[in-house]
């Protein structure tokens, strides 16, 4: 069966972020099915069917496009709300390492492409990997004369005008700069600038903004430069595409020649012979990561020479020559400000801890799962201590809280040194916060021990029990009833049917998701 989906003009910013979620996780599906196991479940007509509806959302709202999307990955195609600009050299994109293992490999490699021993006399460079958006400024006679994103590697949109409002960016370049100068690098949005737009936003009774690299490319993919004037974004050089002239013949000193042209370069560029500082280097960066004013994602290590460089070249996408040693989930400090209960289908108690936002690994978090009392208490699953004795969770802590990928975030730990000193225990509620009914927790007749779920009794007499029943009732992995919505969804239906006659859509998938994310 088809899914009749509303057209993208009804949706509002959180229906088209959800959207791009499920579209961004479909498409990937099939890409597999299709590329790698050569066994596609759907047609080609559906496949470009859903890209396109992809493509329209994004279009919509740019400031919404995801790290995954189809539209990010090396070979989509330009937008065309911008002019193409074919890249002097192609913009590549690297190869991502996860272990310290990975990255011996990586250097290993190194040396016997090139025949060496691995002595430790080829050096190299260890920099954050900023995330945000590599961006490629052209400069004819030390004059700013283009600016394009990546694009597909290729060919990337030509967004000058609104690179030339950015002030980290100069326009012009100091007397006896070569020719022609291509510099490239991230253009990115400081933390401290996102939270505090995220602020106006509220203020102004307006939707907030997911992440500051989305928001960085929302804001340059504007066609009235005014607006990206507004937004505070900025810039850090590391690479570089045709050069008439070389300044230097090591990476450090191409990224020291761009410092002395005016551009901002990364102060945490470091130049190492050694397998084991390089990862001394990335372990300092991930230590300091959270009091860095922008995201970054991982390290990145070059081979320093630019002959060796040379030697190395290129596989299909990426260089020989550098690596990306991606971060594990991203941590970072905040405080709880309440916690809420939630009552799911089966009763169950959920504790959600709401939190003073803070941008965790590029997304804003507001909420963590606490799963249960004894999590509050640290105590976990199987009865085991999880944290401290003394560390349970209380209104007014300050947590550090994780987020991996797209998992709920949790909260790892209080950090205690900062426990106000009259904070009371959270006493998880011992009645159903929306029907009154008592909650309980019951014992596993096997072990004896009390089971970590505590669940109202009040069954269908609890409206929260009865909605959530309701909603599986009608959901794809049920009755898959169609037409049938949270209210939300309904009115957006009717605004539809107003304009364009057509028939309400189908919400199931809608409210499973919404199920099963609490935040
Ligand atoms: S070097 C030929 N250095 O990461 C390789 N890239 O995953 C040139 N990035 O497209 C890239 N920080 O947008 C390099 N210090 C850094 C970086 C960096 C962020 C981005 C860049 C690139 C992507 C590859």
């Amino acid at each position: 069966m088809t899914i009749e989906k509303p057209p993208v003009e009804t949706l509002t910013e959180a229906d088209a972020a959800e959207e791009l979620a499920l579209l961004a996780a479909e498409l990937a599906h099939h890409d597999t099915l299709y590329h790698a196991k050569d066994a596609p479940e759907i047609s080609d007509a559906d496949y470009d069917a859903l890209k396109r509806r992809n493509e329209e959302i994004e279009a919509r709202f740019p400031a919404l496009v995801r790290e995954d999307s189809l539209s990010r990955k090396v070979g989509a195609a330009p937008s065309g709300i911008f002019k193409a600009v074919v890249h002097s050299r192609p913009m590549l994109s690297l190869d991502n390492t996860f272990s310290d293992e990975d990255v011996r490999d990586f250097v290993h490699s190194v040396y016997r492409f090139l025949g060496v021993l691995p002595d430790e006399s080829i050096a190299f460079t260890a920099e954050p990997k900023i995330d945000g958006l590599s961006m490629s400024l052209r400069y004819e006679a030390g004059k700013l004369v283009s600016a394009a994103t990546r694009g597909d590697g290729t060919t990337g949109e030509n967004v000058t005008a609104n690179i030339r409002t950015i002030p980290d960016i100069p326009q012009t370049l100091p007397s006896g700069v070569p020719e022609i100068v291509e510099v490239r690098g991230e253009v990115y949005m400081g933390k401290s600038d996102f939270l505090a737009l995220n602020e106006q936003m509220l203020a102004l009774g307006k939707q907030t903004y997911v992440n500051p690299r989305n928001t960085a490319a929302g804001s340059l993919r504007q066609l009235d430069p005014t607006v990206t004037a507004t937004r505070k974004l900025r810039f850090f050089a590391y690479a570089w595409g045709e050069m008439s002239e070389m300044p230097a013949d090591t990476q450090l000193g191409m990224v020291k020649a761009f410092e002395g042209w005016g551009f901002p370069v990364n102060p945490l560029m470091q130049r190492f012979s050694s397998i084991e500082a390089i990862i001394a280097h990335y372990r300092d960066i991930g230590l300091n990561r959270p009091d860095l004013d922008y995201d970054i994602d991982g390290v990145v290590y070059k081979v320093d020479r630019l002959d060796l460089q040379a030697r190395l070249g290129f596989r299909s996408r990426s260089p020989r020559w550098a690596t990306a040693h991606k971060f594990p989930a991203e941590q970072a400090f905040t405080t709880v400000e309440k916690i809420d209960i939630q009552v799911g289908r089966t009763g169950a108690l959920t504790p959600v801890a709401r939190l003073t936002p803070i941008t965790v690994g590029g997304v804003v978090v507001t909420n963590a799962t606490l799963h249960n009392a004894d999590y509050i208490e640290g105590i976990g699953n199987g009865g085991e201590r999880i944290r401290e004795p003394d560390h349970d969770i209380r209104i007014g802590d300050t947590v550090i809280v994780q987020r991996a990928g797209d998992v709920i975030p949790q909260v790892l730990d209080v950090v205690m040194e900062k426990r106000e000193p009259g904070s009371v225990r959270y006493e998880f509620p011992k009645t159903c916060p929306v029907c009154g009914s008592h909650a309980v927790r019951e014992r596993n007749e096997k072990t004896g021990k009390l089971d970590s779920v505590t669940r109202c009794t009040g069954g269908f007499v609890c409206r929260a029990q009865a909605v959530e029943h309701l909603k599986h009732f009608v959901s794809r992995n049920a009755f898959d009833i169609e037409g049938l919505a949270p209210s939300r969804w309904i009115s957006s239906s009717k605004r539809r049917m107003t304009s364009s006659g057509s028939r309400p859509r189908r919400i199931s998938s809608r409210w499973k998701s919404a199920r099963a994310s609490p935040y």
